[in-house]
């Protein structure tokens, strides 16, 4: 048996084999230029224990590190976008821990040797719970969440958007997954069939992404990206 395999029972039961690292490597270097782009979003429905996400956040921190580690202020806030764009979804609850867990070691690591003990109080408690809301554990076919036996909850997938909006300020936008998901079938049938493809569901342009989405179940107001764990 391989580390790319925990037990047959659970290959049987999850087609659970982790990709290698090489393997990994190759398939990001694919999409070089968006791992090297500290905003660039990513999400993975089926994550394992992050053996593509930690990578793709091994590589955003780099350019962190080089353009803004003289700057503790810059390189904490470069660092939360990196953090805020990554997204998983894995339906075995031990995976979804070890991933947020691998996640914060990497961010953890880098931090504490570029801050040299003197860290922002909260960062890292903030970044712990980005992590808790970006990588969930749930069912990417049915986009419910999940309970820890697997079984669908009634719960749907929601992830929040992080945006830095000004200094240290940023807003939290949650979205059900199941609506994006829709909001893109809609919009690929609007766009080949114009109107007779009219929208189910309420869509808005958005800026940042020069792309329709659907509207945000919830925004929250402006916060300090250092306390975005204390909002709930
Ligand atoms: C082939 S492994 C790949 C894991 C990881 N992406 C990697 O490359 O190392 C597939 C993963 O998908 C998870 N999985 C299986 N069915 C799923 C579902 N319906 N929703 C979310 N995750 C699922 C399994 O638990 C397993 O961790």
């Amino acid at each position: 048996m391989t580390d790319q395999v925990k037990s047959r029972q659970r290959v049987q039961d999850h087609g659970e084999v982790f990709t290698n690292e090489r393997e990994v490597n190759a398939m990001l270097d694919m999409v070089k230029q968006e791992t090297e782009r500290i905003e660039s979003r990513f999400l993975e429905p089926a994550c394992g224990d992050g053996n593509f996400l930690a990578e793709v956040l091994r590589r955003k921190l780099a350019i962190v590190n080089a353009r803004y580690r003289r700057s503790l202020s810059e390189y904490e806030k470069y660092t939360f976008i990196a953090v805020g764009s990554i997204y998983g979804v894995e339906l075995l609850y031990d995976n979804a821990v070890t991933c947020r867990e691998r996640l914060f070691s990497i961010v953890e690591g880098d931090y504490l040797r570029v801050c040299r003990k003197n860290s922002t109080p909260g960062f890292l408690d903030a970044i712990r719970y980005v992590l808790e809301r970006n990588i969930l554990n749930g069912n990417a076919l049915s986009l419910k969440q999940v309970d820890e036996s697997c079984a669908d909850t009634e719960e749907p997938i929601i992830f929040s958007e992080w945006s830095i909006v000004t200094g240290d300020k940023v807003k939290r936008r949650d979205f059900r997954l199941d609506e994006m998901l829709e909001g893109s079938a809609d919009q690929v049938q609007f766009a080949l069939f114009g109107s007779s493809g009219t929208p189910t569901s309420e869509w808005e342009f958005d800026d940042e992404t020069g792309a329709m989405i659907p509207k945000p179940i919830w925004e929250y107001p402006m916060m300090s990206f250092y306390e975005v764990q204390n909002n709930e």
